[in-house]
C-alpha cells in the first residue's frame, strides 16, 4: 500500500483486522522495519490523538519522527494557484510540498475542509497536492471529507467488543455550537458499510450526509426510534452537507444530547465517540462516564490503527 486516504486501500478487512489484532498483541514485533526512516506528520489543524497515537506507532515500528505544525512557526502557505503573492502568504504549497518530501521516506498529512468551496473540499485539493508532488508515500491524519485512522481504530473496537457477528451500529448527529466537518461521520460511515453491520444515521432534517457515504445505511430522522435495538451508539456532530447551507449550523437542538433516558432504549449499546467531546452538548457526563462507554479504549486503538497503516507503507517502501 503506498498511500492510505480510505478504507478502500487498505483490502481484504478481515485480513486487515487479523493483522491488527496480531500487532495489538505484541506492537514491537516489527521494531527492525522502520530503521532508518523518517516519518513526517504535517499538521494543518490541531489534534492530540492522532498526533499521539500515530508519533508511537511510528516509534513502535522503530522510525524516526518529525512533526510540523503549519500555523506555528512555519510560513504561512498560498495554496491556490495564479495568485500574486504580495499578502501575507510568502510561500506556496507547490513548493513546500516537495521540500518536506527532502527530508522524509512517509508523510501524513491533517487538513481539514475549509468551507470556501465544497468542491474544493470534496475533491480533497491539499491532501491530494500532497500525494502528486511530495514525491513520498501519503497518509491521512484526517482530511476534508474522511477519517480513516479514526474510522479504522472504531472498526476495531467494534470487532473487540460486539457479542453478535452482526450488531445494530448507530450513527448520531448531536449538537455543537461550532460548525464542524463531515469527515469523522462520512469516514465512520463508509467503514461500517465495508463491515457489513446493521447500520443506521439518525440526524436532524437538513443534515444528510453525502450519498456516496451513507450507501446502504438507514436514514433515520426520529433518533429515540433509531436507537431501539442499538448494540452501538457513535456519536457525533457535523454541518450541514446539502446546499446551500453546506458548512453551517443548522440546528443546535439540544434534545438531541445522547443521555441516560436515550441510552435506556438501545440494547445495553456501548458508546463511543472519536473525542474531543463536548459533555453536555453531545453526550451527558453520566453516559461518557457509565461503564457502557468505550471512548477510552477506542482512543488507545489509534495506536493500532496507525501501525497498521505504517506497516504497509514501509512494507511498500
Ligand atoms: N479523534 C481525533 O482525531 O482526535 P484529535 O483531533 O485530538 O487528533
Amino acid at each position: 500500500m503506498r498511500h492510505f486516504t480510505n478504507v478502500h486501500d487498505l483490502g481484504n478487512l478481515k485480513e486487515t483486522l487479523q493483522e491488527a489484532f496480531e500487532i495489538k498483541a505484541d506492537r514491537f514485533k516489527y521494531d527492525q522495519l522502520g530503521r532508518n526512516k523518517t516519518l513526517m506528520m504535517i499538521f494543518f489543524n490541531s489534534s492530540l490523538r492522532t498526533r499521539l497515537s500515530t508519533q508511537k506507532a511510528a516509534m513502535n515500528l522503530g522510525m524516526n519522527v518529525m512533526v510540523l505544525d503549519i500555523n506555528q512557526g512555519a510560513w504561512k502557505l498560498e495554496t491556490e494557484r495564479g495568485v500574486v503573492m504580495d499578502g501575507d502568504k510568502p510561500e506556496h504549497l507547490l513548493e513546500a510540498i516537495p521540500v518536506m518530501g527532502c527530508y522524509c521516506d512517509i508523510i501524513g498529512v491533517r487538513s481539514f475542509a475549509q468551507f470556501e468551496s465544497k468542491e474544493d473540499d470534496y475533491q480533497e485539493k491539499i491532501l491530494n497536492q500532497f500525494i502528486r508532488y511530495s514525491g513520498r508515500p501519503v497518509f491521512s491524519m484526517e482530511a476534508a471529507t474522511r477519517h480513516p485512522l479514526q474510522s479504522f481504530a472504531d472498526l476495531i473496537t467494534i470487532e473487540e467488543y460486539k457479542t453478535k457477528e452482526r450488531p445494530k451500529v448507530v450513527l448520531t448527529w448531536a449538537p455543537h455550537p461550532r460548525a464542524l466537518p463531515q469527515a469523522v461521520p462520512n469516514s465512520f460511515a463508509e467503514w461500517m458499510n465495508a463491515a457489513g453491520y446493521e447500520f443506521v444515521i439518525t440526524h436532524p432534517e437538513g443534515y444528510e450526509l453525502a450519498p456516496e457515504f451513507v450507501g446502504n445505511a438507514r436514514v433515520e430522522y426520529d433518533q429515540k426510534k433509531a436507537f431501539e435495538g442499538a448494540d452501538f451508539i457513535y456519536a457525533k456532530n457535523w454541518s450541514a452537507y446539502a446546499d446551500p447551507n453546506y458548512g453551517k449550523v443548522i440546528s443546535t437542538d439540544r434534545s438531541w444530547t445522547v443521555d441516560a433516558e436515550k441510552m435506556a432504549l438501545t440494547n445495553n449499546a456501548r458508546f463511543m465517540h472519536c473525542l474531543p467531546v463536548r459533555r453536555n452538548m453531545i453526550v451527558s457526563d453520566d453516559v461518557i462516564e457509565s461503564e457502557r462507554s468505550i471512548v477510552i479504549p477506542e482512543a488507545a486503538n489509534r495506536e493500532i490503527s496507525a501501525q497498521v497503516v505504517l506497516k504497509r507503507i514501509l512494507e511498500s517502501l
